[in-house]
C-alpha cells in the first residue's frame, strides 16, 4: 500500500488582504510552503508530494522546493476541491485504488509529524480514510445578518475539521468527480466522501494545527513553530 500526497497550493489568499499569495508569506524567515512540504517530506513513507500551484504563479520556482525528488507541482483549479481532483487526476497513472491519498493545505505549516503517524495508524485497513481535527471548545453561537445571536448550538458533537485528510484514492477520485460533475462547493475533501454515503473517520490531532487565513496568524503560527522547535 502506498502513501501519496497532494497539497492545495493554489489559493490567492483573499483573507489575508496580501499582494503576495499567504503560502509565499515568510513565517520566521521561511516561506509557509516550504515549511509545510517541509513537514510531509519528513516522512518516509510518502511515496511523492504534488504541489497544485495557480497557473499565474511566478514565486514557486524561485523556492527550488522541486529540487527534492519527491516534490513535483501541476495546475490547481478554480476551487481548493478542483485543485485536489487535478492532483489525483495526475497521480491516476501512479496510484492504485486502494493507496492512500494524504491532503495537507499549503497554509498548515504547524502541523506534527506525530499527529500524521498517528492518523495512518489509526486508519490502518479502514476502507474509507479519515481526516485530523479537534472538539470544539467555545459555545457556538448562530447569529444572523446583525450579528445578532439566534441561537446556541450544541457543540457536544462538533469537531473542527483540519488537514491532513487521509483518503483511499479510487474512493476519493470518484466522490471528487462526482462533485465537479454536479457543480457543488465544498471546503474540505471529506465532505466529498460524506457525500457518497461514506463516513469519514475523526482523528484528534492537536489543536496547533493552524490554518494561516488572516493577517494575525502569521504572529501567532510563528510563535507555534517556536514552542514546537523546543519541545524536540
Ligand atoms: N487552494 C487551492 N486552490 C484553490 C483555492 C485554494 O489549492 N483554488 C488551497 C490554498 O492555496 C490553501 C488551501 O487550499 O493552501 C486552503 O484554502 P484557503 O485557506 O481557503 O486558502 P485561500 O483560498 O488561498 O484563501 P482565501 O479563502 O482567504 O482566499
Ligand atoms: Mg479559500
Amino acid at each position: 500500500m502506498k502513501v501519496w500526497a497532494i497539497v492545495p497550493a493554489a489559493g490567492i489568499g483573499r483573507r489575508m488582504q496580501s499582494k503576495t499569495p499567504k503560502q509565499y508569506l515568510n513565517i520566521n524567515g521561511r516561506p509557509i510552503i516550504e515549511i509545510s512540504i517541509g513537514r510531509l517530506a519528513a516522512l518516509p513513507y510518502i511515496e511523492r508530494i504534488v504541489v497544485m500551484l495557480n497557473p499565474e504563479d511566478t514565486i514557486w520556482p524561485s523556492l527550488r522546493l522541486d529540487q527534492n525528488p519527491k516534490v513535483v507541482c501541476q495546475s490547481g483549479g478554480d476551487t481548493r476541491y478542483q485543485s485536489v481532483l487535478n492532483g489525483l487526476l495526475y497521480l491516476q497513472t501512479l496510484a492504485s485504488a486502494d493507496d492512500w491519498v494524504l491532503v495537507h493545505d499549503a497554509a498548515r505549516p504547524c502541523v506534527r509529524l506525530k499527529d500524521i503517524d498517528t492518523l495512518l495508524h489509526e486508519l490502518e485497513g479502514h476502507p474509507v480514510g479519515g481526516l485530523l481535527g479537534s472538539p470544539v471548545d467555545n459555545t457556538l453561537k448562530r447569529v444572523d445578518s446583525r450579528r445578532e445571536v439566534i441561537a446556541t448550538v450544541d457543540r457536544g458533537d462538533i469537531w473542527q475539521a483540519f488537514t491532513p485528510q487521509m483518503f483511499r484514492f479510487g474512493l476519493l477520485l470518484d466522490a471528487l468527480t462526482h462533485v465537479d460533475r454536479r457543480s457543488k462547493t465544498i471546503t474540505d475533501e471529506a465532505t466529498a466522501v460524506e457525500l457518497s454515503g461514506h463516513k469519514p473517520r475523526m482523528v484528534e490531532g492537536n489543536r496547533d494545527n493552524l490554518k494561516v487565513t488572516q493577517p494575525t496568524d502569521l504572529e501567532l503560527a510563528g510563535q507555534i513553530l517556536n514552542l514546537q522547535a523546543l519541545e524536540t
